[in-house]
């Protein structure tokens, strides 16, 4: 594991970009792993930068989010794949038939876990995954006490993650979904290189637990120890509990 300490939030964006541009450079039909969330935005944002000014291109790529909400219509303004069209996808030249999201309108949901892995699988597998942490450590929506080896699945939602999450849904919990799909972290582990970023104070006893505690199931990130290619990158708040 590899970890990048910067001073302020700001300075992890173009770090992180220099991956994107390394590995679009190398290989121009990479598959991107997509995360939601306010953390990478500022990286989000740098990409959308590069693509304008410095002609980086994703036209060959393709991508594929973490998550999403079960049930939530088409044109939620708060379904992830929504939420990654307006955050990153549409403002690059991806092609949005190549913007992959677990389908949380499936008939079959329990179906929909395996295809999804199925269909990373026959993409060749993410190359460069992007993730926020929890400040319980979760990853994606595998809160603690996810198997660590666990793969895209239909999950319920816990009441903590639902009363969190209602500030999306105007401060409404009972309008927040019961359930989600999500890439398990044994999915996320298949990943080519990961890249987890933690900003702020909240952050920090999650960055510490998962980088330098016990792989555990009580803190999700934590698998994050046996990838072969993890790179963390926090700020100084965000790493202010490791030793
Ligand atoms: C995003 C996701 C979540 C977030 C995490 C951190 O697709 O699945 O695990 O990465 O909740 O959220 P932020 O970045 O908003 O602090």
């Amino acid at each position: 594991m590899e970890i990048i300490i910067v001073e302020r939030p700001e300075q992890a964006a173009p770090l992180v970009a220099d991956a994107y541009t390394a590995l679009l450079a190398r290989k121009p039909d990479a598959v991107l792993g997509l995360a939601t969330g306010s953390t990478p935005l500022g990286v989000y944002d740098e990409l959308v930068r590069r693509h304008r000014e410095e002609g980086l291109s994703f036209a060959r790529a393709s991508a594929f989010t973490l998550d999403e909400y079960v049930g939530l219509p088409a044109d939620h303004p708060e379904r992830y794949r929504n939420v990654i069209h307006r955050d990153f996808t549409s403002r690059v030249d991806l092609d949005p038939a190549r913007v992959h999201g677990p389908d949380g309108l499936a008939e079959d949901l329990q179906a929909a876990g395996p295809a999804y892995d199925a269909a990373i699988a026959a993409a060749g597998g993410v190359d460069l995954q992007i993730l926020g942490i929890g400040v319980d450590g979760h990853l994606a929506f595998n809160m603690p006490t996810s198997s660590l080896a666990s793969r895209t699945r239909l999950k319920t939602l816990t009441a903590r993650t639902r009363e969190d999450n209602a500030r999306f849904f105007d401060g409404d919990v009972d309008a927040v979904p019961t359930h989600c799909l999500t890439q398990g972290l044994g999915t996320i582990m298949e990943s080519r290189h990961a890249v987890l970023l933690g900003f702020g104070l909240a952050k920090a006893q999650a960055v510490a637990a998962c980088v330098e505690g016990a792989l555990s199931a009580r803190w999700p990130a934590s698998v994050l120890q046996m990838h072969p290619h993890a790179t963390v990158v926090v700020d100084q708040a965000a790493a202010s509990q490791l030793t």
